[in-house]
């Protein structure tokens, strides 16, 4: 079972996971800025066999085409690594995560339900 937690990050807490992202060698992660602003990250992690994607974009810039951006540059950082094969989870009602994903060419493999907890409520993911 996984479970994901909704809880609210100080300031210290992104501090340790910013240094804790510096020293993970099995993973890389990039900075997007919108006219010289950071305006989200995207995570590449390395597995035995293929690579995972995350991304997160700030409230402010949502709607602007960075999931785009950012996914195509973690695809070109996958491919340099080596990669042959890139996945990612997306929850069910995550339509803007969807429709960036599918307009790349990302093609779904497989359905788990109740594996994302939203604000309480179980949800279920591609
Ligand atoms: C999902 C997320 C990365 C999308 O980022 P974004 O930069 O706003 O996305 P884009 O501007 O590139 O838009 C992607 C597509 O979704 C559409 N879209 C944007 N917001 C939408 C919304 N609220 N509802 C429906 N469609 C939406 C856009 O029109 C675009 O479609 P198009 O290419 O057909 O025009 C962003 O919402 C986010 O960071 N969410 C929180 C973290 C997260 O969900 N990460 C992904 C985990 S899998």
């Amino acid at each position: 079972m996984t479970f994901q937690e909704n809880k609210r990050f100080t300031v210290k807490d992104e501090e340790e996971w910013i240094k804790n992202k510096i020293k993970d060698k099995h993973s890389d992660t990039i900075v997007v800025l919108y006219n010289g602003e950071p305006a989200g990250i995207g995570e590449l992690q390395f597995k035995k066999t293929h690579a995972v994607i995350g991304l997160w974009v700030r409230k402010k810039f949502l709607g602007k085409g960075l999931c785009m951006k950012l996914v195509k540059k973690l695809l070109d950082m996958a491919k340099e690594k080596g990669f042959s094969r890139v996945e990612l989870s997306v929850d069910e009602q995550n339509i803007a995560a969807r429709k960036c994903y599918e307009s790349i060419g990302f093609e779904y493999t497989g359905f788990k339900e109740n594996t994302v907890n939203y604000l309480g409520s179980w949800r279920n993911e591609f």
